[in-house]
């Protein structure tokens, strides 16, 4: 892309009304626009990053068998009743009516819309388990919308929903769930940590948060500083096999979120390895059997018991919110440093000098060679001044810079910048290339 022909407007100032760093740079980085209290378009640059964490967290989905479909925002309250959750669900919920004074409502989730979906069509044991997951825009009213993106009332989530047969099954989902986010946050560069939750209206007793630790976080956290330390189950794991030896590792530690800590637990933990910390959840699984099924009906025939409610999960992430959340873990005085996986564009180029020949063959081959790649840079092929590329190119925090100008190609040189460490090298143009392609392809998970 060419920035002289792209969408970014980016603010010199930072927004007087913007609390937090994450919310300050997506507003300076032309990433989005508020258009009312916790509604946001999503502007061509942040739209990019948005859809490479939804295409992160539907791949790592897609591994652990959950399988993709799409349920409309819009729900009829009648499924609700059927829950009773209609009226339970208070202010959050926003109501419509339509001109046939039919009610309606902006789905905040989706259990029962799954639900009925499933008892529609699913009649039978044989046909579970079942894993089935949709990305799509929710509504929640909330009371306080604040901090950008982080807490919208529109927002963008990932939610699957399982289906089995017995308890003992329906923790073999939660399981694949629980070890599929550890490797979904994990491949967007974010340390995740699963921590025991309330389970609030969805309901249930089981139930995980998965925080990433971060000063302006809203939930207090507490844990065994030794859970920080656990790697990512990694992507090679087997969906098929048992996954609760993964699991049992990173709950056997204590680590609680504000609403279900035990100060009696957490005091027995050795000082010097006691976490108290805010964090922001990302993602949030829970298992809560026959809840929605068994007033909804949702039954299948038993190998030997006639007909049962299936037992089931619910699993959501919060896609939006995690572009605010990656922004919190990855910033400096200069603006956002992307991780590689989830940058808008993989590079930059930055012309010095645009109208001088040289420059712009240099620029021009470069551009065409990481684009040859199947790398997407951003080329800086405007007339502003250096100082100007220089600073907008590192507020909208892209992992690599290549920045080509007169002087250094007379000595046959182009500058590579790293973002995130600041290190500069002059390479040749060709090697300046093949670098960022050796950068980029070590990245990829
Ligand atoms: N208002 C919001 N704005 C952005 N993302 C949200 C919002 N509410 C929830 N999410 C995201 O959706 C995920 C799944 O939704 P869930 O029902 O667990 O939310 P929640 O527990 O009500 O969230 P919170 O406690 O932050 O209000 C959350 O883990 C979070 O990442
Ligand atoms: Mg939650």
């Amino acid at each position: 892309m060419r920035l002289s022909k792209f969408f970014l407007p980016t603010l010199k100032e930072t927004p007087a009304d913007a609390a937090i760093a994450s919310h300050q740079l997506m507003l300076r980085a032309g990433m989005m626009r508020q258009e009312s209290a916790g509604i946001y378009s999503w502007l061509p640059l942040g739209f990019r990053v948005l859809k490479k964490v939804e295409q992160i967290v539907r791949e790592e989905q897609d591994r652990a068998g959950a399988i993709e479909m799409l349920m409309p925002t819009i729900q009829p309250a009648e499924l609700w009743r059927e829950s009773g959750r209609y009226d339970d669900y208070g202010d959050e919920m926003l109501r419509i009516r339509d001109r046939h004074d039919r009610e309606l409502l902006y789905g905040p989730t989706n259990e029962e819309m799954l639900t009925s979906i499933f008892r529609n069509f699913c009649k039978s044991y044989k046909e579970l388990p079942k894993l089935l997951y949709h990305i799509q825009w929710k509504f929640r009213d909330e009371r306080r919308p604040r901090f950008g993106v982080m807490r919208g009332r529109e927002f963008l989530m990932k939610d699957t929903y399982s289906f089995d047969l017995t308890e003992e099954d329906a923790i073999k989902s939660y399981n694949k769930m629980f070890v599929a986010y550890l490797n979904t946050f994990a491949r967007m560069g974010l340390k995740a940590f699963p921590m025991k939750a309330e389970t609030g209206p969805i309901g249930g007793d089981l139930s995980h948060e998965f925080i990433i630790l971060a000063e302006n976080g809203e939930s207090e956290v507490f844990c065994h500083r030794d859970l920080l330390e656990i790697p990512a189950p990694g992507l090679d794991v087997d969906f098929n096999g048992d996954l609760q030896g993964i699991v049992d590792e990173r709950t056997a530690l204590y680590a609680a979120t504000e609403d279900v800590h035990d100060a009696e637990a957490f005091a027995a933990i050795p000082d010097d390895k006691k976490v108290s910390a805010r964090g922001i959840e990302v993602g949030q699984v829970f298992y809560f059997g026959t809840k929605y099924s068994e007033p909804m009906k949702a039954k299948v025939s038993h190998p030997q018991n006639g007909e049962v409610p299936v037992h089931m999960g619910s699993y959501g992430i919060g896609v939006s919110r995690i572009v605010g959340g990656l922004i919190e873990a990855f910033n400096d005085d200069a603006g956002i440093i992307w991780p590689r996986s989830v940058a808008p564009f993989d590079v930059g180029i930055l012309s010095m000098r645009p109208g001088d020949d040289a420059t712009d063959a240099a620029c021009e081959d470069v551009y065409c060679k990481l684009k040859a790649a199947g790398l997407d840079p951003l080329y800086d092929d405007t007339k502003s001044s250096a100082g100007a590329k220089f600073s907008q190119m590192d507020l909208i925090g892209l992992p690599d810079q290549i920045i080509i100008g007169p002087r250094g190609l007379k000595q046959g040189v182009v500058e590579v910048k790293d973002r995130a460490s600041g290190e500069r090298v002059e390479l040749s143009t060709d090697d300046a290339v093949a670098e960022i392609i050796r950068r980029h392809s070590q990245a990829v998970l």
